[in-house]
C-alpha cells in the first residue's frame, strides 16, 4: 500500500470523528435561519436581495439537506456498515443520492449566485457542486453494474467534496484569528479545500484497473468481481444493486487489486 494510503487509512477515525462532529456543530450553528424572528448575521449581510423569500426556501432547503447527506455518506463509507448490513448501505446510499443530487447541488447552486466574494466564489462553489453531481452519478451507475472500485473512487470524491465545508469553516475561524482580510479568507478557505480534496482522493486512491474480459480468470478478480470462482461475475450483477444479500463466504467484494492476496487467502 503506497504510503499515503496508509497514513490516510491510519488517520481515518479521526477524520470521520471530525467530520461528524464539524456537521452537528454547522447544523447546530444553522437552526436560526429556521427561525422566522430571527435575524442572523448571515442572513442579513446578505440584504437586499431580488427574491429574499426565494433564497431563504433554498437556504432552509440546503442547510436540512446538508445536515442529512454529510452524517449519511459518513455512515456509506463504513466499512462495518457494508460488511454486517449491506440492506442499509444500500437504502441509505439511495436516499442520500436523492438528497444530494435533488436537494443539496440544486441549492448550492442557487446560493452561489449571490455568495460572498462574488463571480470566483460562485465558481468555487459550483465547482464543488458539479464534482458532486458527477460523481454521485457516476458512483451509482458504478455500483449498479459492479465495478465497486469505481463507486468506492466516486463515492470518495463525494464525501472529500462535503468535508470542505467543514475544512472551509475551519480555515475561516483560523484566518479570522490571524486576521486575514475576509474577502480573500472567504476565497481561499472555499478553493483551497476544493481542489486538495480532489486531488488528495485522486493520490491516496488511485484509478482501479480497468476490465478487459467479461469474466476474470481464477485468481484475477478486480473491481467487484470474486478472483475465486468464474461465475461470480454474475452474482455481482446489478440485480443486488451491487451489494450482495448474503455474500457466500468466498464472494468478497475485492475493489482493489492489493486486496486479491487476502481473498485468495480467505478462499483457499
Ligand atoms: C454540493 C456541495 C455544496 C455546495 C455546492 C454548497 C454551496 C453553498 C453555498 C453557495 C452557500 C452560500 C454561501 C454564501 O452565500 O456565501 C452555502 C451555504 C451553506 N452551506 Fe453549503 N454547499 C455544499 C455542501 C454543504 C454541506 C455538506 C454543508 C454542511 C455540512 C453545508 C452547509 C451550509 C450552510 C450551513 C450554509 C449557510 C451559511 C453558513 O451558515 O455558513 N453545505 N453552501
Amino acid at each position: 500500500m503506497p504510503r499515503i494510503e496508509r497514513q490516510l487509512a491510519a488517520s481515518r477515525p479521526w477524520v470521520f470523528a471530525i467530520l461528524a462532529l464539524g456537521s452537528a456543530a454547522i447544523t447546530a450553528g444553522s437552526l436560526a435561519y429556521f427561525d422566522a424572528g430571527a435575524a442572523a448575521p448571515f442572513v442579513v449581510e446578505k440584504l437586499p436581495l431580488p427574491h429574499e423569500q426565494l433564497w431563504l426556501l433554498w437556504l432552509r432547503v440546503h442547510v436540512a439537506a446538508a445536515a442529512f447527506a454529510l452524517p449519511a455518506c459518513l455512515v456509506l463509507a463504513s466499512h462495518t456498515v457494508l460488511r454486517r448490513a449491506p440492506r442499509v448501505h444500500r437504502w441509505l446510499g439511495r436516499v442520500a443520492g436523492a438528497v444530494m443530487l435533488l436537494a443539496l447541488a440544486p441549492s448550492g447552486f442557487y446560493l452561489s449566485l449571490f455568495a460572498k466574494g462574488g463571480l470566483p466564489s460562485t465558481l468555487g462553489f459550483v465547482l464543488s457542486g458539479a464534482i458532486v453531481v458527477v460523481a454521485t452519478v457516476e458512483g451509482v451507475r458504478a455500483a449498479r453494474a459492479g465495478r465497486f472500485a469505481d463507486h468506492r473512487l466516486w463515492m470518495l470524491h463525494v464525501l472529500a467534496q462535503l468535508s470542505v465545508a467543514v475544512t472551509s469553516r475551519a480555515m475561516l475561524f483560523a484566518f479570522d484569528a490571524a486576521d486575514v482580510n475576509a474577502d480573500v479568507a472567504y476565497l481561499v478557505s472555499l478553493w483551497l479545500p476544493v481542489v486538495a480534496s480532489a486531488v488528495l482522493v485522486e493520490m491516496a486512491a488511485p484509478r482501479p484497473r480497468r476490465r478487459t474480459q467479461s469474466t476474470p480468470a481464477k485468481g484475477e478478480g478486480v473491481d467487484g468481481f470474486c478472483p475465486v470462482s468464474r461465475d461470480c461475475a454474475t452474482h455481482l450483477h446489478p440485480d443486488l444493486g451491487g451489494i450482495h444479500e448474503a455474500p457466500p463466504r468466498h464472494h468478497q467484494l475485492v475493489d482493489a487489486p492489493a486486496q486479491l492476496g487476502d481473498v485468495a487467502r480467505v478462499a483457499s
